[in-house]
This record gives C-alpha cells, sequence and structure tokens, in this order.
C-alpha cells in the first residue's frame, strides 16, 4: 500500500506542469491531478464535510487497476484534494478498487467498495469489501470482503450502494445473471458485516421489461418525496430513434421498493441525460436533506481515447453537483445553489430580440461562464445558440425537438443528440473550458458534454428561424 501510494504521488508531482498547463484543465469542475478518473465513489455530507471519491488510474490515462481519489469541501464549490483513499494492494482488489459508496455507522465514515481481481487463468473474480476510517475520512482501514458472489450470476457483480432505513442497513449492487442479462441485486444487514441476499429487484428480462442491456452497473437506490428512486447505468440497449445514443446509458426508475418482499414496482426507465458524456451517477442526502448527484462527465467508448487532453497526461471530469426533485414521475435537475458564489462581472440585456441574422451580445461572451436564458418567446420555427464555434444548441419548434451538436473527439466530424420538448422557456448554461452543461426549463433535461474549442474562441452567438425573444443574464466563473 505505501509503495502504491508513493509511486501514485510522484506521478503526480512529476506531471504536475504539464497537466496544469493544459489549456482544456477545467476551472471549475473536480478533475484527476493527472491520469484518468471515473466514477463518483463514497459521495456523502460526513460532520458537515461533503466527501466525493471517485474512481482514478494515476499511471495511465486509459482504464486500470483503480484507487480511489479523495476530495472534501465545505460548499461543494471549492474542493480540497485529500491523500489517496483506497489502493488496490490486497488479493481481493489487486486489480482495481471499484466503485461503492460511504456510509456513517457509529459516529466512523464505513467505504464499500468492489475488489476486482484477474485470476491466475485470468478470469474475473468480484469482492464486495469494507472499509472504516478512525480519523474521520482521512485514511482507512481494510476489513477485506463481506459479500462473496452468489450463485447464479457471473463476476460482473459490483458497484454496492448502501443506505440504511428504519434501522436495516440495505445494498443494492450492478449484476450480471448466468443469461448475461442485467439486473439490480438486494443485500440487508443489521451491522454492515453479515448481509443477506435478496435476490434481482430488476432487471433485464424482469419486471416487464424485456431485453433491456447485458450489464447493469452502478446502481443507486434512494427515496425522493416519497417515491423510491433507482439510478442506473445499463449497458447494451440498442439505440431507439432518439433514445439511447451514448454507448452505455445512464437513468433512472420511479416506483415503489416492497422491503417485505424485496420487489421493486417501478415505470419505463428514462435517461437523466441527453448529452455525450454522463455515466454512473451517484447521490447522497445531505443535512439540508437535498438529494445532490454527480456523475462521470465520460463515458467508455472508442472515441475515449481520442480525447485532446490525453496528451497533457489527464482525461475526464465530474459534472457540477446536481440537487434532484421529482414531479410527478419525472426526475429533476438543477445545479446546487452554491455554484452561485462563483459569479462575477454580472452582465444582463433584456428583450433580446434575434432574426435571421446572426447576434452576438457585447460581453456575452468568454471560456468560463454561466448564462441564464429566461422569457424565451416568439412564433419562431426554430433558434440555435453556438458556443465558442464548437458547441451548438439547436430548438425546432416545428419538430419539437431540442439538439445538441458538437465535434467529435476522432475526426471532427459532427455528432448529435435530439431530446423531444415541447416549449423551451429557460435555459441555463455552464461553459467551463472544455464542458458544456445546459439546464433546459429548470432542470426539465440537461445536456451535458465535454467540448473542445479553438482555446481563443470565446464567442456566443444567435440565431432564429422567425422571431425570438429572450431575457439573459450571464456571469464570468473563476
Ligand atoms: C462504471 C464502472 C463500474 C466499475 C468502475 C471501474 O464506469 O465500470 O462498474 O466499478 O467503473 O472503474
Amino acid at each position: 500500500q505505501h509503495e502504491l501510494i508513493e509511486k501514485a504521488n510522484q506521478e503526480v508531482a512529476r506531471q504536475r506542469e504539464k497537466v496544469e498547463n493544459d489549456p482544456y484543465r477545467l476551472r471549475f469542475h473536480l478533475m484527476p491531478p493527472v491520469g484518468l478518473l471515473n466514477d463518483p465513489n463514497g459521495f456523502i455530507q460526513y460532520k458537515g464535510v461533503y466527501h466525493l471519491f471517485y474512481q482514478w488510474n494515476p499511471f495511465e490515462t486509459t482504464h486500470g487497476s483503480k484507487f480511489w481519489g479523495h476530495y472534501t469541501s465545505n460548499n461543494l464549490v471549492n474542493w480540497e484534494h485529500q491523500p489517496i483513499a483506497l489502493t488496490p494492494s490486497e488479493w481481493f482488489e489487486k486489480n482495481g478498487c471499484y466503485s461503492g459508496s460511504a456510509v456513517e455507522q457509529d459516529g466512523k465514515m464505513v467505504l464499500f467498495y468492489t475488489g476486482n481481481v484477474k485470476n491466475e487463468k485470468g478470469e474475473r473474480e468480484t469482492y464486495q469489501c469494507m472499509a472504516v476510517s478512525n480519523d474521520d475520512g482521512l485514511t482507512f482501514e481494510k476489513k477485506g470482503p463481506v459479500i462473496y458472489l452468489p450463485e447464479g450470476f457471473t463476476a460482473h457483480f459490483r458497484d454496492p450502494k448502501v443506505w440504511k432505513k428504519d434501522n436495516t442497513w440495505y445494498m443494492v449492487l450492478g449484476a450480471q445473471d448466468l443469461n448475461e442479462q442485467g439486473k439490480v441485486v438486494l443485500y440487508s444487514s443489521q451491522n454492515l458485516k453479515d448481509w443477506n441476499f435478496h435476490g434481482s429487484i430488476t432487471g433485464s428480462e424482469l419486471n416487464g421489461l424485456g431485453p433491456f442491456g447485458y450489464m447493469w452497473e452502478c446502481p443507486d437506490l434512494f427515496e425522493l418525496e416519497g417515491k423510491d428512486v433507482l439510478l442506473v447505468s445499463p449497458q447494451g440497449l440498442e439505440p431507439e430513434g432518439d433514445l439511447y445514443q451514448n454507448l452505455f446509458q445512464a437513468g433512472y426508475f420511479v416506483g415503489r421498493l416492497d422491503y417485505e418482499t424485496s420487489v421493486y414496482h417501478h415505470g419505463d426507465f428514462t435517461e437523466l441525460d441527453r448529452g455525450f458524456d454522463f455515466y454512473a451517477p451517484q447521490t447522497t442526502i445531505d443535512e439540508k436533506g437535498r438529494r445532490l448527484l454527480f456523475a462521470w462527465m465520460g463515458i467508455t467508448d472508442d472515441n475515449e481515447k481520442y480525447q485532446p487532453t490525453i496528451e497533457n497526461g489527464w482525461i475526464h471530469a465530474m459534472t457540477l453537483p446536481r440537487v434532484l426533485s421529482l414531479q410527478g414521475e419525472k426526475v429533476i435537475q438543477q445545479p446546487v445553489e452554491e455554484l452561485k458564489q462563483l459569479r462575477k462581472n454580472e452582465v444582463s440585456y433584456e428583450n433580446v430580440q434575434v432574426h435571421t441574422d446572426i447576434v452576438t451580445l457585447d460581453k456575452v461572451e468568454g471560456t468560463t461562464m454561466e448564462m441564464l436564458i429566461d422569457g424565451i418567446l416568439g412564433d419562431m420555427d426554430s433558434f440555435e445558440i453556438t458556443f465558442r464555434g464548437a458547441a451548438r444548441f439547436y430548438y425546432s419548434a416545428k419538430e419539437k425537438k431540442m439538439s445538441l451538436h458538437r465535434k467529435n473527439f476522432k475526426d471532427g466530424k459532427l455528432e448529435s443528440r435530439y431530446c423531444e420538448i415541447d416549449r423551451i422557456h429557460k435555459l441555463h448554461v455552464f461553459l467551463d473550458t472544455s464542458s458544456i452543461e445546459i439546464f433546459v426549463n429548470d432542470g426539465e433535461e440537461v445536456f451535458t458534454a465535454r467540448y473542445y474549442p479553438d482555446t481563443k474562441n470565446e464567442s456566443v452567438s444567435f440565431v432564429a428561424e422567425g422571431n425570438l425573444q429572450f431575457n439573459v443574464k450571464k456571469w464570468d466563473l473563476d
């Protein structure tokens, strides 16, 4: 463990200058200090402090034997990097301390994660492991496996998310059954060490779903406004019209978990984000009672290896933190209030009119900024907003659709994601040096993407077919 930590720290120091000088280094998103970041892990507010751990390969910009990196914050805005929390040093995790979660028990922070192992035959083994902190979430004592692979599942069995209800602990895991169907399984425990298996609560070929993916990763089950929401990242869905266009999906079901019978009654699957880069979201409830979410602003697909930051020694980032609410059966996502602390230099325009000519507005430009466009009115057939010449948001009133377009990382060809929407009245946009997050109609839909504009291009432009009118406020974010 000490050797691995030492080696990782050396790698951070060795690459620091190169990484920090990358013009695409983000200004208000969490990133790895070097190497590759993927899933958010162990998100918790503990003794007032927010902790966010993350899947981290410090040695390469590819996926490998993951560590748990660690950030803390008092306000979800300013984050401090902490010493490495977990290293893949023991036999039960030697090929990666994979994703998991954090809870508080008797005043101590306890982590659950998947020990990923490739054995001598090259086969995968999986162990659900526990680690306890005796120093308020700074270092962790590994307790080893608490759950072994049950019968009926392949070794694609991982990503424990633990919560407490009525004095009992529960855990959901992402799984693949022997017919290679993705599932979510449930466990319960009185003491966090001894776990009872309750089988699959939902999944592909279950609960009326039909074939719905060969593996389900990173489940998260929580109560929101009296209902039980299950977030999950299924792999193996075929694109269906505008849906499921990314290689892997991240979305949710709304329903009710019957804790007596371990049956989860739920509705349809809905994607959480309509953009290109959003996967493995994880939530926690904070002391204000808010259900907060972070997701990996990236995805493992064929174009991952063409991300331009790789040449500077790092890849991927987290989304902004979002707060969730429920409107009927729909999960609404809003950026957390705290982000307003980053606002500087407000610029504001009322009743901007846009027709067929391209409109730019003095000072509504920049590389890291927030824009609130509201009061959107008009009898336009369509409008579009181009961000730094590299991402374009388009709305067609005729088709009742909106879309986001960017250049793909491999050959610069245009790629697009579409989503149905009746009417747009508000757009809330966060631009970082190489990311864009667009919240539509107060979080009814969100588009999240990385993009790589010419670093000097700061322009934002509007154009419409027909008449478009709106108000806009813009802030530099720092
Ligand atoms: C999701 C995932 C998890 C796994 C982790 C490994 O992105 O594949 O299922 O625990 O990443 O880094």
